[in-house]
């Protein structure tokens, strides 16, 4: 019988999880869970036996794939594979996948709910702004980055987008403006919603030089990875501009240096919680199970990443 492992350190909701079951049971393969654990070892120990894996954020680094002397298949259930290495998988022929699009609209939903949380004084009494008429600078306009502009469309505010991946086209279909430099998006944008993955050319990519053009009253909003920020640009740009504000779905390194010095000008979420709702969940959880079942019984390889 083939074993399925769920390995997730923030697990998902129960409906999610019963809904997992349900496909792999009827796939006639068992499922088992590792919710919540302390240690890496206890992943790598879990995975030892099962032909397949299902993760969030957890990492399966080299360790972890090579301990999986059966595994097959490695799911992320969500859009970043930073968590997985890929030259590892590839080399044991293990194939992994994400599930693109499953949770982009809570991602989308945190990201907008961050910046009215920030516009009205982190709900404080005091007298904050109104997301209306305001400019937002998409950067990179993918899956979250559409949901965010059809949200923001909502609130009245002005949008804009770089991503040298989309055409200027399809950008425009929603209304957007697609802007040709990452510069000019910055130079804009009172609010700037990050959503390029972490990767090589990516880590470390914003920093003071693009922070500094934003216009005054500016606020970046990152839902995206904690990684791709140059965290001391971000404190040097934040010591020089008394109107700048952070907002992000995950702690940075430097967090207490935040706490510390600039109360009232960021918000972190203590864990990352943009997928974290019972929708998204149940849309990624059971399209990484439905994607096992496709590629162990019938070889389908979409949304392979490492290929
Ligand atoms: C993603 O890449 O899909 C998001 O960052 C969600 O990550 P999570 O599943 O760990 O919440």
């Amino acid at each position: 019988m083939k074993k399925v492992l769920v390995a997730t350190d923030k697990p998902f909701a129960k409906v999610a999880v019963d809904g997992i079951r349900q496909i792999v049971e009827k796939a006639g393969y068992e499922l088992i869970l590792l919710e919540k654990y302390t240690e890496q070892s206890d992943f790598v120990k879990a995975i030892e036996n099962v032909d397949a894996v299902i993760i969030r954020s957890d990492i399966a680094d080299r360790a972890v794939i090579e301990a999986g002397k059966n595994l097959k298949i490695i799911v992320r259930a969500g859009a970043g594979y930073d968590n997985i290495d890929l030259a590892a998988a590839t080399e044991h022929k293990v194939v992994a996948m994400n599930t693109p699009g499953q949770n982009s609209n809570a991602v989308a939903e945190l990201a907008i709910g961050m910046m009215v949380y920030m516009a009205r004084s982190c709900f404080n009494g005091s007298s904050g702004t109104e997301l209306k008429g305001k400019t937002l600078g998409i950067h990179a306009y993918g899956n979250v980055g559409k949901y965010v502009a059809a949200i923001a469309k909502g609130f009245g505010m002005e949008i804009f987008a770089y991503d040298p991946f989309v055409s200027s086209e399809s950008i425009e279909k929603d209304g957007v403006k697609p802007l040709t430099s990452v510069e000019e998006l910055y130079s804009k944008c009172q609010y700037i919603s990050l959503h390029i993955p972490a990767n090589a050319q990516t880590k470390k990519s914003i920093g003071f030089d693009l922070l500094s053009k934003m216009p005054k009253g500016a606020t970046l909003v990152n839902t995206a990875r904690k990684e791709v920020i140059d965290e001391d640009g971000l404190l040097k740009i934040f010591a020089e501009r008394p109107d700048f504000k952070y907002l992000s779905d995950i702690e940075p390194d430097c967090k207490a240096e935040f706490a510390e010095k600039y109360a009232g000008r960021f918000f972190f979420t203590p864990k990352k919680m943009g997928a974290q709702t019972s929708e998204a969940n149940v849309n990624a959880g059971l399209a990484a199970a439905r994607q096992i079942v496709d590629f162990l019984e019938n070889g389908v390889t979409t949304f392979q990443v490492n290929k």
